[in-house]
This record gives structure tokens, C-alpha cells and sequence, in this order.
């Protein structure tokens, strides 16, 4: 038996001030864009903006519906808008901020599991690394490296062959 570690490091910046001038400008295109969920449900308003490695911006929020599990997570409308409109274009960085309409916006939350397979498959389609940066409508910043390393172990398209 060996026992094998897999670790990655987080960057934690104490907020967007910190930033380059180009993740704090992603950041707070996140942070805008959250005012376009439709999130009646939840009121959980989540917004994600991407910088395509050509330099294009594309956003995404999340949309819930009144049969709850139809309702999909900002991160996935992302990744559906950048495949349907530039195809197989690389993300290099992803912004996902929020704004918690029943509290508090102040630290960052994460992609949930779907989104994180769904993240790590397009990092696999592209072959380009997805950096990740999260954070709510104020406060802490934290720079995560790749997709992949939110979901270790994960499942891929050649586990099928
Ligand atoms: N949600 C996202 O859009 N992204 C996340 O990373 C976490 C959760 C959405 C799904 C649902 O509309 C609401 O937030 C509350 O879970």
C-alpha cells in the first residue's frame, strides 16, 4: 500500500484592492452580473464572468425555475454560453461572485459538484487550465489555480473507452 497526497494551495487575497488590474476588472464584471439571475427560489443571485484566452468576456448567472431541479447554476450557463458562441475556446480565468438577497456577501463560496465536473471537462476539452477566482460582493478574495483541482480523482471522457 502507498498512500498518496494530493494537494493545491489557495491564493487569498484580503480583497478585490489586491487584485491585477484584469481579475479585479473579471471580479467585478461577476460582481455585476449577478443582478441578472433569476433566482426568485433561492434569492441566491450567483453571477460568473470569463476571460476567453482571445480576450472575450462572457457571463453567465444562474436560473432557476418553479420545478426547483430544472433550475441551473451560473457556472454551467456560463460554460453552455462560451461553447455555443466561440466554439471550443479556452477560458483562461472565471470570476464567481454573489449576492445573497437573505444575508450576508462577504466571503466566497464555490462551484458545487455538478459545476466542477462540468468545469473539469472543458478544462479537458480545451487543454487550457481555468483559473478561478471567487468571491462575494465585498471582501476576501481566493485564486484557485485550475478546475481540476476542486475535483480531484474526477471522472473523465477516457474512463468511458
Ligand atoms: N448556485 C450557482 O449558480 N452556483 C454555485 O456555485 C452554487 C449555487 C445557484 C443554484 C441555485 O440557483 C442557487 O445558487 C442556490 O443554490
Amino acid at each position: 500500500m502507498i498512500k498518496k497526497e494530493i494537494p493545491f494551495s489557495i491564493e487569498i487575497y484580503s480583497s478585490v484592492k489586491e487584485l491585477s488590474s484584469l481579475d479585479s476588472l473579471l471580479l467585478q464584471q461577476a460582481r455585476a452580473i449577478t443582478k441578472m439571475a433569476y433566482a426568485p427560489y433561492s434569492k441566491f443571485n450567483v453571477g460568473a464572468a470569463a476571460r476567453l484566452v482571445d480576450g472575450n468576456i462572457v457571463t453567465g448567472t444562474n436560473q432557476e425555475n418553479a420545478s426547483y431541479p430544472i433550475g441551473i447554476c451560473a457556472e454551467r450557463v456560463l460554460l453552455s454560453a462560451v461553447s455555443s458562441q466561440f466554439a471550443n475556446a479556452g477560458i483562461g480565468t472565471m470570476a464567481i461572485s454573489y449576492n445573497n438577497l437573505n444575508g450576508e456577501s462577504s466571503r466566497p463560496i464555490s462551484p458545487c459538484g455538478m459545476c466542477r465536473q462540468s468545469l473539469v471537462e472543458y478544462e479537458e476539452r480545451t487543454n487550457q487550465n481555468i483559473r478561478i477566482i471567487l468571491s462575494g460582493m465585498e471582501g476576501e478574495v481566493f485564486i484557485i489555480e485550475k478546475a481540476h483541482h476542486l475535483l480531484p480523482l474526477s471522472f473523465m471522457s477516457d474512463d468511458l473507452k
